[in-house]
């Protein structure tokens, strides 16, 4: 039987280019002859980008903090089942942008929700699969958002204030901290040249472990 994939998220606040970082390593993986799917959340099917639109358009009644968890997990229960993990049984890698630890530090760092609450829908949906390797890509709020706003009109999530945005950010590198065997912090305030070295030598670390684990 073919080895699993490898589930790689990238992890962030706002504006902390991400998207940039994916793109870099997608290409870095495919490179390296990583068989590969490069997927999102909240999204990654027809009714996961459903389920984003909910979540980020902006509304005139206010969504309920709870309504906004089970939204979520909705959303990724789907994903899961549909994409994830059957990509994972065939051996293939999967490289998602955000995941669980989006809503550990959204919903529980952001919103006050019990990380208890957060955690038990995690087992629910999750079962034991949790991500072998997070990027978390780190940048004060302020250079975050500054960037977020230039992108133009702002989601219902950019439009929380600066107080919500840094208790995500501590929510996310408490965790990082918690967990420095999965986590790889990039410090994403730098130029974009030093931030991609970062993130290359981040990407050799792991394409070097999966194939001393027989896994590539
Ligand atoms: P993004 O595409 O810019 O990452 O936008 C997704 C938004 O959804 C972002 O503001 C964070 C938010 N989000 C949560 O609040 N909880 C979650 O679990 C996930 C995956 C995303």
């Amino acid at each position: 039987m073919a080895a699993k994939g490898l589930f790689i998220t990238l992890e962030g606040g706002e504006g902390v280019g991400k998207t940039t970082g994916m793109d870099y390593l997608e290409q870095y993986l495919l490179e390296q002859g990583v068989d590969l799917i490069v997927t999102r959340e909240p999204g990654g099917t027809r009714f996961g980008e459903r389920v984003r639109n909910l979540l980020l358009e902006v509304q005139q009644e206010s969504m309920d903090d709870m309504a906004e968890l089970l939204l979520i997990f909705a959303a990724r229960a789907q994903h899961l089942r549909e994409v994830i993990e059957p990509a994972l049984e065939k051996g293939r890698w999967v490289l998602c942008d955000r995941f669980t630890d989006a809503t550990y530090a959204y919903q529980c760092g952001g919103r006050g929700i019990d990380p208890a609450a957060v955690s038990l829908l995690e087992t629910l949906v999750q079962g034991a699969l949790r991500p072998n390797a997070t990027i978390l890509f780190d940048a004060p709020v302020s250079v975050g958002m500054a960037r977020a706003k230039d992108r133009g009109e702002l989601d219902r999530f950019e439009r929380e204030s600066n107080n919500f945005f840094d208790a995500v950010r501590e929510n996310y590198l408490a965790r990082a901290a918690q967990d420095g065997e999965r986590f790889r912090v990039i410090d994403a305030s730098q130029p974009l040249a030093t931030v991609k070295e970062s993130l290359e030598t981040v990407a050799v670390q792991i394409v070097e472990a999966a194939r001393s684990r027989g896994a590539l």
